[in-house]
């Protein structure tokens, strides 16, 4: 409970601190003041109950004038580097083209990997910033982002090069996920299980390189088959690199449960989670990561378990999916909004899916919720009520982000 003279108190703010020492629901603090020290928060709580002794050590204060605080929403799942987009096969869906028709007929993922290997790094970056800022105006301190848009050496290196300068460049954290088994590129047409092999290869190269903070694949008919994707886990376990998995996204192939006997941190997209993969995952303490603009983007009417993932305690994350193919999507706080209309999750669920659960679906422990020892990375908020992050539909309400303790307007 010691603060530097350096420490900076935010007062004359309510907190949704996520916290569950507060409460299980926003852990919501009406009268709320937070101290930050560094990079760190020192004190959380109700601004009544701050010691005077620290109140005493703010050589800076900030009075918050009744906004509302948030810990830094975390993106864990997009594909945010890509060049180009797929507007055209949007128009051939709408004409009645399934996703999984355009991708047999070599377009989906694989049309943006020709235009992502195309790209220089320089025009890759150009375009992604656009993409990162647009979820930074929107309050997000922390983004995962995926390769698998190159599928070769040199273009995969590329990407999680370019996602590595973007967190260089921006006031953020950005965590590199390697998804080399996304797709079959076309030089591997008819040879999946070779395609693995090569996979593993770059696996082992981008790694040495320091480029992998974590490893993905797409388990699915249209992308790789319980065996290739456990021969891509077992590499990442010998390299000690945590996975997640695309998984049950268009059928149930099982891939939850695969997932969670590695240990997975998480499991994405789930509409086909059948409920022994939801207790697999409870097991394994892997959170289930649902994606609500691509259920919607590809008119998806299967919903995702969400009962089963209450009753099986598995935690809940929300994220975009930005990606050109089913979420061309850079908005977190729509993704609350569609979260609550589509999935009804409850606007509570909703926000922890942003923030704690977010932070655990990436195995990060230092943030997501508002408490002392935590990242002091939080937003302020002109509203009166968490909910109301969730109930508007393109608004942005927000005030300011504080990353690392130091105060931005992105
Ligand atoms: O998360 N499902 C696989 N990957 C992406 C889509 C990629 C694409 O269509 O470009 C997803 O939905
Ligand atoms: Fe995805």
């Amino acid at each position: 409970m010691n603060a530097s003279p350096s420490a900076t108190l935010l007062y004359n703010c309510s907190a949704a601190t996520l916290d569950l020492s507060v409460d299980a629901s926003y852990g919501l603090i009406p009268n709320a003041a937070l101290l930050v020290q560094g990079e760190r928060l020192a004190w959380v709580g109700p601004q009544s109950e701050l010691p005077e002794a620290l109140a005493q050590q703010a050589s800076l204060r900030h009075d918050a004038r009744g906004a509302l605080v948030t810990p830094g929403l975390i993106d864990c799942h997009t594909h945010l580097v890509h060049a180009g987009d797929r507007a055209a096969e949007f128009e051939m869906r709408l004409q009645g083209a399934s996703y999984t028709e355009i991708a047999k007929a070599g377009g989906g993922i694989v049309s943006t990997v020709r235009a992502t290997r195309a790209a220089s790094a320089q025009e890759l970056t150009r375009q992604s910033l656009k993409r990162l800022d647009a979820l930074l105006a929107e309050g997000v301190t922390t983004v995962e982002i995926k390769s698998g848009y190159g599928l070769a050496l040199d273009a995969e290196r590329k990407c999680l090069k370019v996602a590595r300068f973007l967190g260089g460049s921006r006031p953020v954290d950005i965590q590199n996920t390697f998804l080399g088994a996304h797709a079959l590129p076309p030089e591997f047409a008819g040879r999946a299980d070779d395609y693995i092999t090569e996979v593993l290869r770059m696996l082992e190269s981008l790694h040495a390189d320091g480029l992998v903070d974590a490893v993905d694949a797409f388990c699915e008919t249209i992308g790789f088959s319980t065996a290739q994707t456990r021969r891509v886990f077992e590499a990442a376990r010998a390299l000690n690199l945590p996975v997640k998995l695309h998984a049950e996204q268009l059928s149930d192939s099982g891939g939850a449960a695969l997932a969670a006997e590695f240990g997975a941190l998480s499991c994405d997209h789930l509409e086909w989670l059948s409920e022994s993969g939801a207790q697999a995952m409870r097991r394994a303490g892997t959170v289930a990561v649902l994606l609500p603009g691509a259920y919607y983007f590809l008119r998806e009417t299967k919903l995702p378990p969400v009962d089963s993932l209450r009753q099986n305690g598995v935690p809940i994350a929300l994220s975009t999916d930005c990606n050109p193919g089913s979420s061309p999507c850079t908005s977190l706080l729509l993704m609350l909004n569609m979260a609550c209309t589509l999935f009804r999750l409850t606007p509570a669920e909703a926000l922890a899916g942003v923030t704690r659960h977010a932070a655990s679906a990436l195995g990060l422990h230092d943030r997501g919720v508002l408490a002392a020892g935590k990242r002091a990375d939080f937003v302020l908020w002109d509203v009166a009520h968490p909910a109301e992050l969730c109930y508007r539909i393109g608004a942005n309400p927000r005030i300011a982000t504080v990353f690392k303790g130091n105060r931005l307007d992105v």
